[in-house]
């Protein structure tokens, strides 16, 4: 049974979807049709507009909320998401940073996956964003765990934080960020970027290698669907060609070499 209050994405068509707060007889207007909830419900049911369009309840995944965010700022999109984390190794308990908030999406990802035990600081310039970013964040949010902090730490290259397992950086900028992201890190910790263009990137791979960051590798995620019907499944027809260019490092102390001899 659906939760008065509780999220669910009702499903039409790939074009017609909405993530809505479950409310018993509350209506609400589509371009397909009235639709009023009914007093009672749960995920996997269909409801039916006043014109008769078929809407299926389902659960929410994390993409669906990010993708339904109000934004500001373009965002991290759910395709380059789930390699961001396995790169960055964010795991319950993690403590992440990440600059800047912008529209809160991949805040809302990071403070699901730390969970009440992990911790996410989200550094933002622009007072605005920050506000959108918690909004977002409020609406969507499992657990109590992200501190929203209004500062460019490129000013005085200082998060004024330590012991930190993961940073991710997505700003214009990337490279002015870097050597706060090193004093903040533990050794062997975990830095990523998020830019859409190679000249950001090459900016970006000198800084980390004067700073101190090894392993650096730098990818693209390219998706292709495929359209699934008899004697005509194959890819459809338009892709998306480019969003961004990931970067990824480790933190090494460059000022401290311990020299083990193996025998
Ligand atoms: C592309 S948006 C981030 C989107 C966010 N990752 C999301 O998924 O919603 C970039 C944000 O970084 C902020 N920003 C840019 N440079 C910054 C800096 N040096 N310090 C803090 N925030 C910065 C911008 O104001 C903007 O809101």
């Amino acid at each position: 049974m659906v939760k008065e209050g509780e999220l669910i994405f009702l499903y039409c068509d790939e074009k017609t979807t909405f993530l809505m707060t479950y409310h018993k007889n509350q209506s609400f207007s589509t371009h397909k049709g009235n639709v009023i909830f009914p007093q009672e419900l749960s995920f996997g049911d269909c409801i039916y507009s006043n014109t008769g369009a078929k809407f299926y309840v389902i659960k929410p995944t994390l993409a669906d909320k990010m993708m339904k965010v109000k934004r500001k700022t373009t965002i991290v999109y759910p395709k380059e998401a789930g390699i961001i984390l396995l790169e960055l190794d964010v795991h319950s308990g993690s403590r992440v940073i990440e600059i800047g908030s912008g529209s809160g999406a991949f805040t809302i990802l990071l403070s699901s996956i730390v969970g009440e035990n992990g911790r996410v600081f989200s550094f933002e310039r622009r007072a605005e964003h920050l506000d959108l970013a918690k909004k977002n964040f409020e609406k969507f949010k499992k657990w109590d765990n992200v501190e929203f902090i209004l500062k460019d730490p490129a000013t005085d290259k200082d998060f004024g934080l330590e012991n930190i397992d993961s940073v991710f950086i997505d700003v214009p900028e990337p490279w002015t960020l870097i050597e706060p992201a090193h004093k903040a890190l533990t050794g062997g910790g975990h830095l990523g970027t998020l830019s859409p263009n190679i000249e950001q990137i090459q900016q970006t791979v000198e800084e980390m290698t004067r700073v101190g960051f090894v392993r650096i590798r730098c990818l693209e995620v390219l998706t292709r669907g495929i359209r699934v019907k008899k004697n005509m499944t194959r890819p459809f027809d338009r892709m998306i060609g480019h969003t961004a260019y990931l970067l990824f490092g480790e933190k090494i102390f460059t000022n401290n070499e311990v020299l083990t001899i193996s025998e």
